[in-house]
């Protein structure tokens, strides 16, 4: 049973491949990409992945029994037609099994609704494809505010419009574990699970930082209209709206959702106590 995952040179395809590679008895995994030169460090067979080329990708899943499908970067629009591309292209390459990474979040009413939409939407052709599928809706990652941790310093503060709202971030590597499971188990077919941690606010978050940075990070809230121009101002107009756009979710309540972890993987998520006490440890 060959195993092929998608965007393999990205962080999330990365950490995917690498837990699939660790498996006792692992199946072989191939890794594909738009860039395949950028995954060389991973040891394992590479081929040619651009979601917009369709006939490559039907040649590049040439004896694949299960795929892996990254959710793409591009306009919401174009990830759409993007995503088909691959689905087609695992058809007529006789794929039995995609597995497909989407996303939490509100479908209307905030300026991340556009990306949920179209990850919807891929949801639903997965759906139909008449493959065998399963789907996670992953929860925000919590590297980025790590990443961020000398902005945030610098600033003393994390300033967003998330207010009291608990998010149920998640790691890649946790994501990782997940989505291994269900690539090399079948119980989960025709499913769409949720996996996230535990919610937590921002004031959490702080707390969380501080204890493993040594900050003294407070929290303060900004409207969601001050925050989106705020990181419109820093990202762009393409990132800047998506990113004010999770936390208006996050303010509504819509990533403080039940999560499937456990049931998909057979243990709790990582705790946060545990993933931060992890980063003190490792200095
Ligand atoms: N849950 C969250 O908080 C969160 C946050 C951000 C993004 N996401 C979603 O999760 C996905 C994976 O996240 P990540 O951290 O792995 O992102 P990442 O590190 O930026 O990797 C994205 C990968 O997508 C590949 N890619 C872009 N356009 C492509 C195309 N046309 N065809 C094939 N591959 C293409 C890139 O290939 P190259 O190496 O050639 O550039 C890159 O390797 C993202 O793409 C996004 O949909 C989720």
């Amino acid at each position: 049973m060959t195993i092929a995952v998608t965007a393999v040179a990205g962080h999330l395809g990365r950490e995917i491949a690498r837990k699939l590679i660790a498996l006792p008895n692992g199946e072989p995994v191939i890794g594909l990409a738009r860039t395949p030169k950028n995954a060389q460090d991973l040891g394992i067979e590479l081929r040619a992945g651009d979601y917009n080329q369709p006939d490559q990708l039907r040649a590049s899943l040439a004896g694949v029994d299960t795929l892996l499908l990254v959710s793409g970067m591009d306009a919401p629009d174009a990830r759409i037609q993007q995503h088909r591309n691959v689905i087609v292209a695992a058809k007529s390459a006789s794929v039995r099994k995609i597995v497909y990474t989407s996303i939490q979040g509100l479908e209307e009413g905030t300026a991340f609704s556009p990306v949920v939409q179209s990850n919807r939407q891929t949801e639903a052709d997965v759906r139909a494809s008449g493959l065998e599928y399963a789907i996670g809706r992953n929860g925000i990652y919590i590297e980025p505010d790590v990443d961020y941790i000398d902005s945030y310093k610098a600033k003393g503060e994390i300033a967003n419009s998330a207010g009291t709202g608990k998010c149920g971030y998640t790691t890649r590597s946790e994501l990782a574990h997940a989505y291994a499971r269900l690539l090399t188990r079948d119980d989960h077919n025709g499913k769409t699970v949720n996996l996230n941690g535990t919610p937590i606010t921002q004031s959490q978050l702080a707390d969380y930082l501080n204890g493993a940075f040594g900050s003294s990070l407070r929290y303060r809230e900004m409207t969601p209209e001050a925050f989106i121009a705020d990181r419109t101002a820093e990202l762009g107009t393409f990132l800047g709206p998506i990113i004010g756009g999770i936390y208006e979710g996050i303010r509504l309540g819509i990533f403080d959702a039940p999560s499937d972890f456990a049931a998909v993987t057979g243990r709790p998520h990582q705790s946060w106590e545990d993933y931060f006490g992890t980063l003190v440890a490792q200095g």
